[in-house]
């Protein structure tokens, strides 16, 4: 089997491409240093793949113990680069703290790669990259606006550092995965997005739905949208975890033609605000209680995206609706209620 590092695997997507990954045949060790993953989400996923993952506790601005890795499992063949720092309004309080940690990251693993012969490597990058763009569906020669805050410039310069990088050591191939949004859990909800106070539309919508959170902002219903409300392109984070395994099957069939390819990860399809929390009613049968408030500042009023590419180069598809992200979203909501409450019990 092929052996694949996967740093930040402990986390909301790492976690589900690791089973992706096994899934389809790989080998699979995971780096994460679990400042942000967790070790309830790699548990997760050795229930559903039903076998260990390896976790390495490392830190990766540590160059020497990330190279200790490389020495240890000279047989990686590919690399998933997942291991980064990612709320927006942290970013904009703690810029350092994101350019640091983001950026010296990226470098070690490249470094590593470039030195212990890894050839494939892919980099998770995000739609943030484009702002608002000027047209829509956004498609991957869209000119990439200034960025809204230091999280998307870090990813706006880590697609800078993967291009230049396979671009100046010929054999290096590096694929760019821009996501738009990922949201749901694995149909098990053995593993789902963890976070204690989110910021994301989604999480913060199940939270209020289960009693977590007494009410959500609706922030902004004054765009120039059909319903007043933004729109993004929700995609459920396996389809997303598939695309990271036929990115890596691509290069490794030696399918990929330029230095470093970029693809658009989302469905196509935007979707307001509004309208996702109809969805989510009307899959729940519960109520939101939500308030219209005022704009969010850096939000970008619409993005979707043109996934042409992904689908013709990488043969992905995306198989799963608006209605399973929200309905996998609250059973995974309620899995992790049942399980506060058998740990209280105990
Ligand atoms: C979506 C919409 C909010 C919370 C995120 C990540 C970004 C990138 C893309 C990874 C917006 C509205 C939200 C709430 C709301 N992902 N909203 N009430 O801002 O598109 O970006 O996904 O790289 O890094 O930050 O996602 O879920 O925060 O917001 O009305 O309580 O939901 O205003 O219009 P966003 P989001």
């Amino acid at each position: 089997m092929k052996k694949i590092l996967v740093t930040g695997g402990c986390g909301y997507i790492g976690g589900h491409t690791i089973v992706d990954l096994i899934d389809n045949g790989f080998d699979v060790i995971s780096v994460d240093d679990l400042s942000k993953g967790s070790l309830r989400m790699l548990n997760g996923v050795e229930r559903i793949v039903k076998r260990p993952v390896k976790n390495y506790r490392v830190n990766l601005c540590n160059l020497e113990d990330t190279q200790a890795i490389f020495i240890e499992n000279p047989d990686i063949v590919g690399i998933i680069h997942f291991a980064a720092f990612k709320s927006v309004p942290e970013s904009v309080s703690q810029p350092l703290k994101y350019y640091r940690n983001n950026i010296d990251s990226l470098v070690n693993v490249l470094q590593c790669a470039k030195d212990y012969g890894v050839h494939h490597f892919v980099f998770s990058s995000s739609c943030s990259v484009y702002g608002n763009p000027d047209s829509l569906p956004v498609d991957e020669n869209a000119v990439l606006k200034e960025a809204e805050s230091p999280y998307a410039r870090t990813k706006q310069m880590g697609e800078a550092i993967c291009a230049d990088f396979s671009k100046s050591h010929q054999h290096f191939k590096t694929v760019l995965l821009r996501y738009f949004n990922p949201v749901g859990a694995h149909p098990s909800v053995a593993i789902g997005e963890l976070q204690e106070t989110p910021e994301n539309l989604v999480p913060v919508i199940t939270q209020t739905a289960i009693g977590k959170r007494a009410s959500m902002s609706v922030f902004g219903t004054d765009y120039d949208t059909r319903d007043g409300s933004c729109i993004r392109d929700y995609i459920h984070v396996m389809d997303i975890a598939n695309a990271h395994t036929k990115a890596l099957q691509y290069m490794l069939e030696g399918n990929i033609s330029q230095s470093c390819e970029v693809f658009n990860l989302g469905t196509g399809k935007g979707v307001t605000v509004l309208e996702l929390i109809a969805a989510f009613e009307k899959v729940s049968g519960q109520q939101l209680n939500y308030v219209k408030s005022d704009r969010r500042p850096g939000d970008v009023i619409a993005v979707y995206a043109n996934n042409d590419k992904a689908k013709k180069l990488l043969s992905w598809e995306t198989k799963y609706s608006i209605d399973e992200m929200m309905e996998t979203s609250w059973r995974w909501e309620k899995e992790l209620k049942n399980e506060a409450e058998r740990i209280q019990l105990n």
